[in-house]
């Protein structure tokens, strides 16, 4: 087999652009990170010794920085994750949900929760987001919507919300948490993109803050960490098994969890309980900046509290280019190539821009310049493109744990209508399923499938 280049030289060729970084990790090329961790990192990389404690049964260094962790963020047990939110994702539904459960789902949430629903044979109820044709965007859920749910589905032993999304958008996480403390169900939140809400409270309040049971939060997206560190954490006065949650947790995570990436955790904690809260403030003021600068020239659109009437993320610029006739792919095309800027995602509207502790004022001036400039200068040769985000509705005809584990054979499309889907499909980012196992495939999924994710054959259960 012919290999055209070692990975190395592939990830150094990105590296030598020196671009200016507006994804994850939020460590910002290294920029955000702790003096001594960065000079420290390889030789950080130890194994469990007296000293170094056992993250799996942690009684040392490792139970005190998940104790002090747990304060930080006001949970009653906070666990480190070497495995990203995905495996904080799958311990807390398995760990919450009993097997065979009904669990109500955000329909846009990440594959993780798919994952977990195949393992832990859990029936997901869809929670279905509202649009919003105006922002071209997903609402955040309200109490009304899961009310009505869940008088539909009172099977449902809980329910999983992810607040903040993509495009920073939250969901009334507090009034949902009474709603179903009332019916004694419990609230799960996919926290992955709101690790640095509990550092500043001019950022919408945190999931644990506004009475979730558990959640889920990946330090690498917004605050200043190495790529798959992350944090789950269970409420102080949670309805879920502190114990089953654990029991999960041992059974999913890594037994060789990194070194370098656990003291990174505590070091980033430690950051933003300094001098990080006040950098996140400053980001925040220059978002704000931006955000006016944008109003005013009138060429390109930003999402905000006001407009999306619902709490939104000030550190997630979301910019649309609709005005200048560019999908937000080209738009996010013209801004690496002409700028050497990078987004974390573009759809066929918006540049999503994560604004993380690792960044600074002066990468924040250079994106409002190339803003600027891109505002007034329209590139010629990029055309719109269709609306992609309006995943098609889930018609459910066997559980996705039963679909996954069934006889299955490979389709075309074009011979696959009406079929029961036996595989999931959600490319990151987002991942949110297109289509997950489970999923009765009419001619609408397909379509999509076809458009969206360029799909040509996909596994479907034999019958
Ligand atoms: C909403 C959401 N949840 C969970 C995850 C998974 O997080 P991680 O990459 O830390 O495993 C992601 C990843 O992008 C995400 O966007």
């Amino acid at each position: 087999m012919l290999f055209h280049k070692d990975l190395y030289d592939s990830v150094k060729q990105f590296v030598k652009k020196d671009a200016i970084r507006f994804h994850m990790p939020g460590h910002n090329g290294g920029t955000g990170l702790s003096p001594r961790l960065k000079r420290d990192f390889f030789r950080l990389d130890v194994t469990e010794f007296e000293e170094t404690d056992n993250l799996l049964a942690p009684q040392g260094v490792l139970k005190d920085a998940q104790v002090r962790a747990s304060k930080v963020f006001g949970a009653g047990q906070t666990y480190f994750l070497t495995c990203g939110s995905t495996v904080g994702l799958e311990a807390m539904i398995l760990g919450a949900c009993p097997k065979g459960s009904s669990l109500l789902i955000d329909r846009n949430c990440h594959r993780a929760v798919i994952s977990a629903l195949i393992l832990g044979e859990i029936t997901p109820v869809f929670l279905y987001p509202e649009w919003d044709a105006d922002n071209h965007v997903w609402r955040g859920f309200t109490r009304a919507q899961v009310e009505r749910a869940l008088s539909e589905h009172p099977e449902c032993a809980g329910a999983l919300i992810t607040s903040p999304t993509y495009y920073g958008v939250c969901s009334e996480i507090q009034e949902i948490a009474a709603l179903l403390h009332e019916q004694k169900k419990f609230l799960l939140v996919d926290e992955a993109h709101g690790a640095h809400f509990a550092f500043c409270d001019a950022l919408p309040r945190t999931a644990l803050e506004q009475g979730a049971d558990a959640c889920v939060q990946s330090l690498h997206k917004t605050l200043p960490a190495i790529g798959q560190s992350a944090l789950l954490h269970i409420g102080k006065n949670a309805i879920v098994s502190y114990e089953n949650i654990e029991r999960s947790l041992r059974l999913l995570h890594t037994t060789s969890p990194s070194y370098p990436m656990m003291t990174g955790m505590d070091e980033a904690i430690k950051t933003m309980q300094g001098k990080g809260a006040k950098h996140l403030r400053t980001l925040i003021q220059k978002c704000e900046d931006i955000k006016t600068k944008i109003r005013i020239l009138n060429h390109l659109t930003v999402t905000d509290e006001a407009t999306l009437d619902c709490p939104q993320d000030a550190l997630r610029l979301v910019i649309g280019f609709e005005k200048l006739g560019i999908s937000g792919r080209s738009a996010a095309k013209v801004l690496q190539e002409q700028y050497g800027i990078y987004a974390e995602m573009a759809d066929s509207h918006y540049v999503v821009f994560i604004i993380s502790a690792g960044n600074t004022e002066k990468e924040l001036d250079l994106l409002e310049s190339a803003l600027e400039e891109l505002a007034t200068e329209q590139p010629a040769d990029v055309q719109p493109q269709p609306l992609d985000l309006l995943l098609p509705p889930i018609d459910l005809a066997l559980t996705p744990s039963a679909a996954f584990h069934a006889p299955r054979e490979r389709r075309s499309l074009s011979k696959a209508e009406g079929r029961i889907c036996a595989e999931l499909i959600a490319s990151c980012p987002p991942g949110a399923a297109a289509v997950l196992p489970g999923q009765r495939l009419t001619a609408e999924v397909l379509h999509y499938l076809q458009r969206q994710e360029g799909v040509t054959e996909l596994s479907v259960v034999k019958e």
